[in-house]
């Protein structure tokens, strides 16, 4: 049985952890050389993911460990065809970020987090790589995968 794992929507206050959040993402590979939070956050194609949080149309939900402390974060933000995101389908469907702070994994954290931010949306997209054990992940709560490319796929949920 997962433990239960306090939720609450992401607010403007949560800025700094979701941009650590998505420094997680990027560097979810540890054979791979790490992305500073610096480069992540100056970079435009990785800082799209976090820039300005909130923008109009982003939603969220932060995943609170015992202490108070934020543990987790997954979030859904629209993209253009114009400045895409990775998982980008349509400009009318958010694309999931996601991660938990390295501690807390494994422990049902992403899971609720995962089944929280989808659960008033409609179409979901995301992208991951092929070797990111995250996938078996989005598999079991939902996502197939539309299209792919050498390393990565491009996931729905409906
Ligand atoms: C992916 C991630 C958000 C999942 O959250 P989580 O709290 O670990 O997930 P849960 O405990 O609910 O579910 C566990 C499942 O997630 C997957 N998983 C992915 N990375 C994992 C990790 N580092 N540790 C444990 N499980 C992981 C596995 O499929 C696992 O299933 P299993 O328990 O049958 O092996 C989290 O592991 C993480 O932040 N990873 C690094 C960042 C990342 O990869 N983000 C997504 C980029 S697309």
């Amino acid at each position: 049985m997962e433990a239960h794992i306090d939720l609450r929507a992401a607010t403007a206050a949560d800025r700094r952890f979701i941009e650590d959040m998505a420094v997680e993402a990027f560097n979810w590979n540890p054979d791979r050389a790490s992305l500073s939070r610096e480069k992540v956050l100056s970079d435009p194609q990785l800082n799209k993911y976090v820039i300005d949080w909130p923008r109009e149309g982003d939603s969220g939900v932060i995943a609170v460990g015992p202490g108070g402390e934020s543990i987790g974060a997954a979030w859904l933000r629209f993209y253009t065809a114009e400045n895409p995101g990775y998982g980008f389908v349509s400009e009318d469907v958010p694309e999931l970020s996601i991660g938990v702070v390295a501690g807390w994994r494994g422990k049902g954290v992403g899971t609720a987090l995962i089944r929280a931010v989808v659960a008033t949306a409609g179409r979901v997209s995301l992208s991951v790589e092929r070797a990111n054990p995250a996938r078996d992940l989005y598999l079991r709560e939902g996502f197939r995968s539309l299209s792919s490319d050498k390393d990565a796929d491009t996931m729905v949920r409906d």
